[in-house]
């Protein structure tokens, strides 16, 4: 099974990706857990040129190939080969990504987005994705209590992260079977809780 977590930055994606990552290992399954840019020697080099703030003058479009070239190689390399041998692989962010933040943030002709994200993973869809909603007030705050420093992306203006939120949310209603959209302010058991829920609706191996 392939299952990918998305949302703005400081939704809780990690914190519940690696939650439920330790949910199926404790219960003895083969999973994996990778993160999106980046999880092979190529695609993290990929990384640290996108999020490398002396880039300021990147394009959205060449953004969204670096993003999709960075897919590409985490893809053939590790997702696909993983879910042959039976895993549940776990992706923290994928071509959602890229539909939210490029498309409806860096507008990048839609059709273009739809079509890369479509080469760049040779049509591999995930099998459910939990959209972690959050608005950029409750992003903002947690930024101030953990005193996180900002990165290329996340220096973008206010106008293009509510593009962005608007965008995953539209996505959970375009493809309502595979994003499930989850309430990021509830605390983290909850969520863990209402995404195990689904997950078991979904499969018996959860
Ligand atoms: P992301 O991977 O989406 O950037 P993280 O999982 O790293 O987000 O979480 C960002 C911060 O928010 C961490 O300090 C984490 O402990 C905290 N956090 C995660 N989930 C919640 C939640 N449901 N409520 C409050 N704080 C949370
Ligand atoms: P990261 O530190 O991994 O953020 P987070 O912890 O929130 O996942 O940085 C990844 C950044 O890249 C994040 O700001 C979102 C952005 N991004 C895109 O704009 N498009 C994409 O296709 C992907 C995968 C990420």
């Amino acid at each position: 099974m392939f299952i990918t977590f998305e949302g703005i930055d400081l939704s809780g994606k990690s914190t519940q990706a690696k939650l439920l990552y330790q949910h199926l290992k404790k219960s003895g399954k083969k999973a994996i857990l990778v993160r999106e840019p980046g999880g092979t020697q190529i695609s993290e080099k990929i990384r640290d040129i996108l999020l490398d703030k002396k880039h300021s003058k990147m394009f959205s479009l060449t953004e969204f190939l670096l993003f999709s070239a960075s897919r590409q190689q985490l893809t053939e390399e590790v997702i696909k080969p993983h879910l042959k041998k039976g895993y549940f692989v776990i992706c923290d962010r994928y071509y959602d990504s890229s539909t939210a933040y490029q498309g409806y943030g860096g507008q990048v002709d839609m059709k273009t987005i739809l079509t890369v994200n479509k080469i760049a993973t040779n049509g591999l869809k995930p099998d459910i994705t939990f959209f972690i909603d959050i608005d950029m007030k409750e992003s903002a705050a947690r930024r101030k209590s953990m005193g996180k420093t900002k990165d290329r992306m996340e220096q973008k203006k206010i106008k293009y992260f509510n593009q962005v939120i608007g965008g995953y949310r539209s996505l959970s209603k375009q493809y309502c079977w595979r994003v499930k959209l989850i309430d990021g302010k509830k605390n983290i058991d909850e969520i863990q809780n209402d995404i195990l829920n689904i997950l078991k609706k979904k499969s018996k191996h959860v």
